[in-house]
Parts: structure tokens; sequence; C-alpha cells
């Protein structure tokens, strides 16, 4: 199957051109240089030339406190950018898979949001992402969009690697201790979405619309620094663990406003026979690779 991939450079873009590479589909992947999803032309161009049988939108505006600032970029990438995505694939008629985020709730809910739950996006990035969730449903019949959350990998920016420099840099760390979440592999993202491919090559069906896909078990941010500071010491990865101080995020504040829970119900793609991945597990195999290329 020819697959197109958008924002090949990023997290998931990586990890997905690492999935596909072991797979029998042909991937036509794309940095925002060669494709700018928010150029409506561009996309147009490059999916009526490539002609694939599904596109997949790793790209997104991701600076979620920058975002309060450039909330045009912001817009034009998330909102704009997956609307032209979707113009173009309906005019082929080819589905779309897309990532959305697990900002687009306020944090107010006592038990895992479920897709259907009310959204209401605390920061311009949540609201932005839920604007391309809405062009998708305005613009196009078969996507699917999966939400995800907290996500890391061994590759680019992510609260993992920048844990592993400050423990390196510091004797001590205060991280937030009242925001819980599911953190995620990009790589067991990227496998999701190459399994939902497989399927969709196989029956020319999928469970259209939003699914929540995340690591299996809340963490708050500090419990998952805690987690990295001892496998790293383990892998020799860190020098000693920094003291850690569990902080409340008004002692923390950024431009953004983040969810004080934004654990995502997974169900509808559990009931699918796609398993929420083990994120510690993942966690230990990405600290194994940061080893590997010390
Ligand atoms: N990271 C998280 O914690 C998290 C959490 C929840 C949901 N998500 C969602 O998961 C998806 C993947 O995130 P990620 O962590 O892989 O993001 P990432 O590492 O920041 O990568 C995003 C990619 O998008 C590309 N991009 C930006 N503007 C573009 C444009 N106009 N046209 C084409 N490409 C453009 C960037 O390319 P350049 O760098 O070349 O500009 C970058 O490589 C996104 O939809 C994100 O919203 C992420």
């Amino acid at each position: 199957m020819r697959i197109l991939l958008t924002g090949k450079n990023g997290q998931l873009g990586r990890c997905f051109q690492d999935v596909v590479a072991v797979s029998t589909h042909e991937l036509f992947a794309y940095g925002s240089s060669e494709l700018d999803i928010a150029n409506a032309d561009q996309v147009a161009a490059i999916v009526a030339e490539v002609k694939p049988d599904v596109i997949v939108n790793a790209a997104a505006y991701t600076a979620v406190d920058n975002a309060e600032q450039d909330q045009a970029q912001a817009y034009a990438v998330n909102e704009q950018g997956t609307a032209n995505l979707a113009k173009a694939a309906q005019a082929l008629d080819i589905p779309v898979i897309h990532v959305s985020t697990d900002y687009v709730f306020d944090g107010q809910a006592v038990e895992p949001y479920k897709p259907s739950d009310a959204t209401n996006p605390q920061s311009v990035y949540g609201a932005s992402k839920l604007a391309g969730e809405q062009a998708l449903a305005a613009f196009c019949t078969r996507y699917l969009v999966l939400r995800t959350a907290w996500v890391f990998s061994e590759y680019g920016n992510n609260f993992v690697k920048t844990m592993l420099r400050l423990g390196n840099e510091r004797e001590a760390l205060n991280v937030v201790a009242d925001q819980y979440g599911c953190p995620t592999y990009a790589g067991d993202l990227a496998k999701a979405i190459l399994q939902l491919c497989d399927r969709y090559q196989a029956t020319q069906e999928l469970a259209w619309g939003i699914h929540h896909y995340c690591g299996d078990l809340p963490t708050s941010w500090h419990g998952f620094a805690r987690t990295i500071f001892t496998k790293a010491e383990q892998l020799d990865l860190l020098k000693n663990q920094p003291k850690l101080t569990a902080i409340s995020s008004e002692q923390y504040p950024t431009p953004a406003k983040r969810p004080e829970y934004s654990v995502l119900n997974c169900a509808t793609l559990t009931e699918l026979g796609l398993l929420p991945c083990c994120w510690l597990d993942a966690l230990f195999a990405c600290l194994d690779k940061l080893v590997d290329t010390k």
C-alpha cells in the first residue's frame, strides 16, 4: 500500500518511518521543507502526484507554550494544515489518519476521558488541535483521529530527554506532581497506526471517527521523572539521581495552561484489538536506544 506521511522529521514521523521500513508498504515521507501542510496548493499537488492509499498526518505545531504568542502559526498548521489535507484527501477519496491531543480537554474529569466526552481546551495549542479535528470532520468522510498524550521517544525533544539533560546538569530538580496523564512512546503509536493501515488494506474499512491511544498507566510528571531517573542511573545515562521535589502547577507557572487530569480512555481501540502500550517497557527500550547513541 502507498502511504503518504507528513511531518517525517518529528518524533512520530521518525518512528513511523522505522516501523514502515520493516513492512511491505511503500512510504512517501515529507518534512515541512518539502511539504508544508499549511500550503493548500502544495498539499493538493503532492497528494495528486503520489496518489496514496492512505495519508498519515504526523505534522503539527507542537510548541505548546510558544503557541500562546504565536496563535496564527499554530492555527495555520493545526487547523488550516489539517483542513488542506482533508480536502486533498477527499478529492481523491483517500482516508486520513490524523493525530490529536489530550490537551483538547480541560482536565477537570475524575475518570479517563472517552472520545465522546466534551472538549474544552485551555490553551491555544489545544484549541488549534481541536479546530484541526473539526476541520477533518467538516472536509472529509473517511478520517481517523487518534488523540494521544505525553509523547516521548529517542528522537527530537521530549520530557524524557529534557529530564536526562537536566538530571546531568543539576543536583536538585522540582517537577510538577499535580498533573496526571499517560506517557506514550511514539514508536508504539507508530505501530498502532501501521496496524490500522494494515487493517485498512485488508478490509478497506476502519472505525472512522475519534479514538484515544496512549500508554497504559497514569502517572504525574513527577512520577514519570522518578521512573526515568531510576532507570537512567542503572543504564549509566545519569551520574547520580538528582534530588527530586514534587511541586504544584501553581509553583511552576507556564504560558499555556495544562489540564490537571488528561488520562484517556482507550476502550474504543482496545475493543478493536489495539491495546494501550506499556509505557514502562517502552521507556526502558527507549533509554536503551539512547545508551547506544551516547
Ligand atoms: N509531543 C507530545 O507530547 C504530544 C502529545 C499529544 C499529542 N501530540 C500530537 O502527536 C503528533 C506528533 O507529535 P510529535 O511529538 O511527533 O511532534 P514533533 O516531534 O514536534 O513533530 C512535529 C513535526 O511537524 C512538522 N511540522 C510543523 N509545521 C509543519 C508544517 N507547516 N508542514 C509540515 N510539517 C510541519 C515539524 O517539522 P519541522 O521540524 O521540519 O518544521 C515536525 O517535524 C502531533 O499531532 C501532536 O500534536 C503530541
